[in-house]
């Protein structure tokens, strides 16, 4: 195992009706500035939960951030509370609501241009706002890390960021905040969740026993849990094993000691950029395909998968391997999202393009031995068509 430092400072609040615990976290006279997305939370009575628990403070809300938050907008956020002078945030949606909250909390105070948080990874950032969180659509893990991804719509850039100082201090996360998600969502979710678990997990061995066994346990559930969140959308029980899920596999949890992939991500990300697919959709399509052509470098890690989250023991190794990805896939379309790029009506001239938006944004040595060159990648979206 490589050596590692852990730290996670956020706060969870978990379980049926703990909104209202809110108060106890939000120091007393804040001016309190609540960030949302396209609506759903005045449709299904979150927003006014929050406000309810917000009684007493100063409340100032913006809405309208959008599914993979752009910069465009949040920049306008950042404004209202350099204006306003707001000194608390609180986030309440899904990932992108949370993603869009963390940009805003480090660029109200950034010197410089905003945008270079993303050119250079978060390196710049010296304080942020502080904020928390109510989640309403587990899939990203934004909740407890302190990472984020914005778009930049003019560039056509979706680039990622990280800082310690963009962890939420709090998040609620209350299940049932969760039946209202349209099925594409919670099929995103599920998607999106196992694909950070094994982009952690399917690399190489470094014989870290906990960090498997652990992330074994977490896609198990995932399997098992994921498709039932379609057929009986209200179970309790479903809802927040797979919130549990999302958070765990994406809080530095399972990634300590050991090493991390990435790459199906950075490709995701260029696909969602150019073409507007869903985040969970575009991993859908370009994770099967990234283990298949990958299948030597990462050949111990698929048998151990294979076996231990699949059960499959019998037959050669190649045969092992194989079913391992198929199945995956499977799982995959069994929740609803679509594998192939042509399904999202897409054909092959994604394919220069993608790769040209990776170069362009330095990801030419992807993956975990940083040898998911541009022509690998090429490859690997033949095999997405
Ligand atoms: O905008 P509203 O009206 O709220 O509707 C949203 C949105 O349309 C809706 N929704 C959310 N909760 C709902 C609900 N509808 C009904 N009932 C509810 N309870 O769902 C739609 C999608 O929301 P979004 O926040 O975009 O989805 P998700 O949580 O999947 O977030 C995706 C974003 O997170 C980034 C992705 O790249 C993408 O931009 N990621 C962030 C990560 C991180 N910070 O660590 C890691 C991930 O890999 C990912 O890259
Ligand atoms: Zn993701």
């Amino acid at each position: 195992m490589f050596n590692f430092k852990y730290q996670n400072p956020t706060k969870i609040i978990f379980g049926k009706g703990c909104i209202e615990s809110i108060r106890k976290e939000i120091p007393p006279g804040s001016k309190v500035l609540i960030t949302y997305g396209g609506g759903s939370i005045k449709k299904n009575g979150v927003f006014d939960e929050v406000k309810a628990a917000l009684e007493g403070y100063e409340v100032l809300e913006f809405g309208g951030i959008e599914p993979n938050p752009t910069y465009e907008t949040l920049m306008k956020c950042v404004e209202l509370v350099r204006a306003t002078k707001a000194d608390y945030l609180l986030a309440v949606g899904g990932g992108s609501v949370i993603d869009g909250t963390k940009f805003i909390a480090a660029a109200v105070y950034y010197e410089g241009e905003p945008w270079e948080i993303l050119e250079k990874f978060g390196a710049g950032i010296a304080r942020a706002v502080p904020f928390g969180t109510v989640l309403t659509l587990p899939a990203t893990g934004s909740e407890m890390n302190n990472g984020a991804v914005i778009t930049r719509k003019s560039l056509k850039a979706k680039l990622p960021f990280a800082s310690p100082f963009v962890f939420p201090k709090f998040s609620v996360l209350d299940p049932t905040k969760t039946y209202t998600l349209p099925p594409r969502q919670i099929g995103n979710g599920i998607v999106d969740t196992f694909v950070h678990i094994m982009e952690q997990y399917l690399t190489f061995p470094v014989n870290a026993k906990v960090q498997d066994r652990f992330a074994e346990g977490l896609l198990m559930t995932l399997i098992e849990e994921g498709p039932k969140a379609l057929q009986t959308p209200e179970d309790y029980d479903v809802r927040s094993n797979l919130m549990w899920c999302a958070t765990l596999g994406l809080n530095g949890l399972i990634s300590v000691g050991v090493p991390q992939d990435w790459a199906t991500h950075m490709v995701g990300h260029e696909i969602t950029a150019l073409y507007g697919l869903d985040h969970g959709q575009t991993l859908a399509v370009v994770f099967p395909p990234m283990l298949k052509v990958r299948k030597e470098e990462k050949r111990e890690k698929l048998l151990q998968y294979a076996e231990r989250v699949w059960g499959l023991k019998d037959g050669d190794e190649e045969t092992r391997i194989d079913q391992a990805i198929e199945k995956t896939r499977e799982l995959f379309e069994s929740v609803h999202v679509k594998t192939r790029l042509c399904e999202y009506g897409i054909n092959d001239d994604c394919i220069p393009l993608v790769v040209e938006q990776l170069e362009k944004h330095g990801m030419i040595k992807l993956g975990e031995r940083r040898d998911v060159t541009p022509d690998k990648v090429r490859n690997i979206l033949e095999l997405c068509l």
